[in-house]
């Protein structure tokens, strides 16, 4: 119970590292409010993970890059509990691979505001409530905000722009004793991964390339995920603007890089 009646906010909580969190916060005794679009899904998911217990799982509809979900959700949240001691700032999308020429200034409009924009008003509205608590958010980034992806200019510019933003608000809200950090997986095996395996031209290489580019050897799971944000959120009480690598060490070593000669 390292997260016992803690009252948490996962947002993008019904598949993926969301719902990873969900999961091992709950088992950590926490009371979870998780926001996603899929109601049916969400719904279904709150009620097994509550009756697994020993904390709850609680499930509100909505859409992060409406600010008016988001503050539904703050608010929703505070009614049911009273207090907010940690926000996981999760829900994002990662646009199939293209080169520059063909995305358009509106789609990098539209996922700056879903990946981007949605965590600065989270961050906003639920802050005067993590003050009282003196409690943490955790932004979701990626590995590829720092190291970069082929094709993928709009996804690492929204990641390395969380990255930079969980630093510049660790700042300031170390005056309030908030936290506030970021955690950047590399492959982490979730719904959105099978996406990418789906759309390649072939799938089975394409799951092998991506559990063959960790030193690991493989994947990391969505618990992987939830146990990390578990630690930061309960234990590193002396952690706060730092981004957390979570990768099974992909960014290691050197290898062919250059797809010339
Ligand atoms: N899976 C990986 O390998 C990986 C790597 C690096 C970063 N990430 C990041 O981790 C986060 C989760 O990724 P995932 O792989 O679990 O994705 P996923 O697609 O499997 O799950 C995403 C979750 O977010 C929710 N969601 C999506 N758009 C939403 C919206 N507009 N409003 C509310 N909820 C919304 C979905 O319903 C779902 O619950 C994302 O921010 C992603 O960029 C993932």
């Amino acid at each position: 119970m390292r997260y016992a009646d803690k009252i948490v906010i996962v947002t993008g909580g019904s598949k993926g590292i969301g719902e990873g969190c969900v999961r091992v916060f709950v088992e950590a005794g926490a009371k979870v409010v998780f926001c996603a679009r899929n109601a049916a899904a969400g719904e279904a998911m709150a009620r097994e993970v509550t009756a697994r217990g020993p904390g709850e799982a609680h499930f509100v509809r909505g859409d992060v890059s409406k600010v008016d979900d988001l503050r539904a959700l703050v608010e929703g949240t505070l009614r049911r509990f009273g207090r907010i001691d940690c926000l996981i700032n999760n829900a994002g999308w990662h646009p199939p691979h293209k080169p520059i020429d063909d995305f358009t200034v509106e789609e990098f409009r539209a996922l700056l505001d879903l990946n981007l924009v949605s965590i600065f008003a989270a961050c906003k509205l639920a802050l005067p409530h993590l003050r009282r608590t003196k409690g943490n958010i955790i932004n979701m980034s990626s590995l590829v905000g720092t190291m970069g992806q082929i094709h993928a200019t709009t996804y690492v510019a929204t990641k390395g722009a969380i990255t930079a933003f969980t630093k510049a608000l660790a700042i300031d809200e170390a005056a309030h004793d908030v936290r506030v950090n970021s955690v950047s997986p590399g492959n982490v095996y979730t719904p959105l991964w099978q996406e990418a395996i789906d759309a390649a031209p072939d799938p089975a290489r394409c799951r092998a390339d991506g559990e063959a580019a960790q030193v690991l050897g493989r994947m990391g799971t969505i618990e992987e995920a939830g146990k990390l944000c578990l630690f930061l959120a309960a234990e590193a009480t002396f952690t706060t603007g730092v981004d957390h690598i979570l990768s099974g060490g992909a960014e290691l070593g050197y290898g062919r890089k250059t797809r010339k000669g």
